[in-house]
């Protein structure tokens, strides 16, 4: 029976037809789903932190209100995304566990720090932009929940990133010491940008699989390439020079040609030895230590209604 049950998913996969929470699933692929979900959402949630440092010190107030509606649409993004994952049957209390012990991932991005306001406008632009490279493939994504999720949060990002690139575009008009801080954010977030996308498909030990289940539509170094391809004429518009001496159009290939990102710092990043690991987990540890009131109240207070009702 079970494998009449895996051939059924199977032509379901390949007959691009969406698999539902209810549904039998191999448990390999609950398993990936629940892996890859969880820490996209320890990403938005843990990715509040380096823009949220720049709340009190926007320059404006119309600064500070796009940047408290960009901050607050990735709680709502990880609140998306930690329901997706409750779909498959693991609870969002556990998954925080997992994140503040280490035991899950987030993105590698958020490990870095944000030393003036033009890394707020850089992270826009080249955060948020390779975040959507890589998101708009998983709206086709083969897990219901996730693919609808997804829907919703590229909407959201495509304006993070316009506010982002709309914040260069006026401060590459403004002064020499603007223009400078630009540039030199675009020098600290460009590489990094690039790993967002992960290993290079050859050392990537899941994409072959989450092709294979149509969980990921594109491999690691596909959307590498879109990325790059993306940004550079962005980059030229803007006047920045990007940190790459390799970046050249290719026309045999109709793509950029550009280098090695430098992957022993990727692996040390995600190992837990970026600028700013220990910073990120102590203040999810610490928010969730002192948020513990709140749960614990709500907690209470849907008992006393429970059993209210019984009575
Ligand atoms: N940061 C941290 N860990 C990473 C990583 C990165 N940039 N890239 C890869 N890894 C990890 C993988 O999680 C995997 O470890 P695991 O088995 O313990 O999970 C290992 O490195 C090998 O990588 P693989 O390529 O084999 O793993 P995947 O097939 O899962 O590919 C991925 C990695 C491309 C990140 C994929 O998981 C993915 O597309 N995830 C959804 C998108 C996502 O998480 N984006 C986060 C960006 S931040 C964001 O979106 C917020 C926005 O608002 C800015």
């Amino acid at each position: 029976a079970e494998q009449g049950l895996e051939e059924y998913f199977e032509s379901r996969v390949a007959g691009e037809q969406r698999i539902e929470p209810r549904d039998w699933m191999p448990e390999g692929y609950r398993r990936t789903l629940v892996r890859q979900v969880a820490q996209h959402a320890h990403s938005e949630i843990i990715g509040m932190q380096p823009e949220g440092d720049w709340l009190t010190r926007a320059p404006s107030l119309r600064r500070k209100a796009i940047l408290l509606a960009k901050v607050q649409d990735e709680a709502g993004h990880g609140l998306y995304l930690y329901a997706a994952a409750e779909t498959l049957g693991v609870d969002r209390a556990d998954l925080t566990e997992r994140l503040i012990e280490g035991r899950q991932k987030y993105s590698s991005i958020f490990n870095y720090p944000t030393l003036s306001f033009a890394d707020v406008g850089v992270i826009g632009w080249l955060v948020d932009g390779a975040a959507i490279c890589n998101q708009v493939p998983l709206c086709r994504s083969s897990f219901g929940p996730y693919a609808r999720a997804m829907v919703r949060i590229c909407k959201e990002e495509s304006f993070h990133q316009r506010q982002g690139y709309e914040l260069l575009l006026r401060m590459m008009a403004g002064t020499e010491a603007q223009r400078a801080a630009v540039q030199d954010a675009v020098e600290r977030w460009w590489w990094p940008s690039l790993m967002m996308f992960g290993p290079p498909d050859a050392d990537s030990p899941n994409t072959r699989q989450s092709m294979a289940w149509r969980i990921k539509r594109d491999t690691n170094d596909e959307l590498r390439q879109r990325f790059v391809d993306m940004s550079v004429p962005q980059a030229d518009r803007l006047g920045v020079t990007l940190p790459d001496p390799d970046l050249r159009w290719n026309a045999e290939r109709g793509h950029y040609d550009f280098g090695e990102p430098d992957w022993a710092e990727f692996k040390r990043v995600i190992g837990g030895g970026g600028p700013c690991n220990a910073e990120r987990i102590a203040r999810r540890r610490a928010a969730h230590e002192n948020g513990a009131w709140v749960r614990e109240a709500a907690a209470a207070y849907a008992a006393k209604r429970a059993a209210e009702r019984e009575a």
